[in-house]
């Protein structure tokens, strides 16, 4: 991922120096126009925005520390796009900070491929005025979005799209089992009926959805949960058709146990709160 960012970097005209813990990886970047830093200390020296992405957050602190790094650090910006969670996100931050440095976290939302591409997102968090005023510098990566000061809010943020996307990939597997199960072919189920099904599904239900969740009221409109659970018809045609329910079944357990809890004349969306309840349980 680090060599996708830089070589974008160099794709839009910056200059860029690189260092990686083995050197002979960043040669590539070095032909490209990329000058060579021989240290953490001689790349944070080189530019006044210092962008970090190694595999884990934990050695990031160690890194920017490695042999007059952190007094090197004095008035840059440090925008760290290796993954890890909000507390390690704001604990980097308050040390950067503490070394006289604006510190930015980023969440990667691409892969290495579509670096520099329009489909490709990256997500920031932290400090504002940093932001802004690399953000041209930013944008050589993928469109920046900007989430707020808090700098845990890229990880977060970053790690629900993911939820969302396992959650799609799920449901997914579990259509794609059924479909086999009957013969079918899975390429043309999905390309022809399952994505442009879950487009309209997306985009129909999901912003009211999140407006039930944002209000705390989960009035349905059309489909009550009751309904939606009255027959285990999923359930029911997967197991008569050797589909195991492993990836269905905690979600259909959670309307359940919501309609059981007296939600049933409510939509789905209320599940949210057997997931994360708005008031903390008596
Ligand atoms: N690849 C993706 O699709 C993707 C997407 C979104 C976010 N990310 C995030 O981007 C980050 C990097 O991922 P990647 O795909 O580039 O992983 P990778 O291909 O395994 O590369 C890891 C990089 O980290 C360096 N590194 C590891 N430990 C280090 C240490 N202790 N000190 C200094 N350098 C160290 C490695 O250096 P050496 O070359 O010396 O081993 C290498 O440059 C991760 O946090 C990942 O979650 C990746």
């Amino acid at each position: 991922m680090g060599t996708a960012l830089a070589a974008a970097l160099l794709a839009a005209g910056h200059r860029v120096t690189v260092w990686n813990r083995t050197a002979r990886k960043a040669d590539g970047l070095v032909e490209k126009g990329a000058r060579r830093a021989t240290s953490p200390a001689e790349a944070i020296g080189a530019s006044d925005i210092v962008i970090v992405c190694i595999l884990d957050y934990a050695d990031v602190a160690p890194l920017l520390s490695d042999d007059g790094a952190d007094a090197a650090l004095k008035g840059r910006v440090v925008v760290n796009v290796t993954n890890g969670s909000p507390a390690e996100a704001r604990e980097l931050a308050e040390r950067v900070a503490g070394l006289g440095a604006d510190y930015l976290d980023g969440g990667i939302m691409a892969v290495p491929d579509i670096i520099g591409q329009p489909q490709a997102v990256v997500l920031y968090s932290g400090a504002k005025d940093a932001f802004e005023a690399h953000r041209e510098v930013l944008d050589a990566f993928a469109g920046s979005v900007y989430l707020g000061a808090d700098p845990g809010l890229a990880p977060l943020n970053d790690l629900a799209l993911l939820s969302g996307m396992y959650g799609m990939f799920g449901g997914f597997l579990h259509a794609a089992g059924l479909v086999r199960s009957a013969g079918g072919n899975v390429t043309a189920f999905t390309t022809e009926l399952l994505i442009p099904w879950l487009r309209v599904m997306a985009d129909s239900q999901l912003p009211a959805m999140a407006a039930q969740v944002d209000s705390g009221d989960y009035g349905a409109t059309g489909s009550h949960l009751a309904m939606q659970v009255s027959h285990d018809a999923i359930g029911d045609v997967s197991r008569a058709q050797g589909v195991s329910t492993d990836l269905f079944a905690p979600l259909w357990e959670l309307m359940k146990r919501r309609v059981a809890d007296g939600h049933g004349a409510e939509s789905v969306g209320g599940v949210v709160e057997l997931v994360h309840p708005r008031e903390p349980r008596a």
